[in-house]
């Protein structure tokens, strides 16, 4: 089975997840886009979607499915997203779409926070995946500094502006061995708008795709 045949069979798992007649968070990247795909056959069934990104609010006006503004919703049911890693605490990084901002505002807001992966994302430690950090042009430099005091190895993502209109510093050879820590301390240098880990409100539910069929890990 190919990765994109694992992804989808997590996206599609994550269906039974989405409450008829409410409104759904929807992440982004590849295994996003698998799953909006399949929100589109229940769509009718749906209020709408909160969309991580503009581009899954286009795949998702696409299908004719109802966007909902982040800020008329006060609370949502579920939230579905992929990730770079995840470890077995569920805690995630993510961000590799540079999304991670609004994948954390969207996240903050639900109660359940499904997240849908093939295999190769589970890890033991996160980290071997370059930590995504949006950061504020003007901050580019400053906040590189910082970065490379906590033992990383900031590389600027070329050409790559987030929907937020700011830079993604992808961080190398971080030690994340506390990853609740970490987030905390990069969340607060100035200049820094969200780091791409996901640990103090990691996910509470894994859907893994593997060869042998999709594991469930619930720690809702
Ligand atoms: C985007 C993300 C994605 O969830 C993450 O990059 C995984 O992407 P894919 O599903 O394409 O493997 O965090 O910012």
């Amino acid at each position: 089975m190919t990765q994109d045949e694992l992804k989808q069979q997590a996206a599609l798992l994550a269906l039974d997840y989405v409450i008829e007649g409410k409104i759904v968070g929807v992440g982004t990247g590849s295994t996003a886009n698998f799953f909006i795909d399949g929100l589109a056959t229940m769509k009718d069934r749906i209020e709408g979607a909160v969309a991580s990104s503009e581009a899954s609010a286009r795949r998702l006006a696409g299908h004719g499915i109802r966007l909902l503004d982040m800020n008329e919703v006060e609370s949502l049911p579920v939230y579905i997203d992929g990730a770079d890693e995840i470890d077995a605490s569920l805690a995630m990084i993510k961000g590799g779409g540079g999304a991670q901002t609004r994948e954390k505002i969207v996240a903050a807001v639900a109660r359940t926070f499904v997240c849908i992966c093939d295999a190769s994302k589970k890890v033991e430690r996160l980290g071997r995946f370059p930590l995504p950090i949006e950061v504020i042009p003007m901050a580019r430099a400053q906040v590189s500094r910082e970065l490379v005091r906590l033992g990383g190895r900031p590389v600027l993502r070329d050409g790559f502006i987030t929907d937020n209109g700011n830079l993604i510093l992808d961080v190398h050879d971080l030690a994340i061995d506390d990853p609740a820590g970490l987030e905390i301390a990069i969340d607060g240098i100035v200049g820094v708008v969200t780091s791409g880990l996901f640990a103090k409100r990691g996910a509470d539910v894994l859907l893994l795709a593997t060869a042998d069929g999709v594991i469930t890990y619930d720690r809702s």
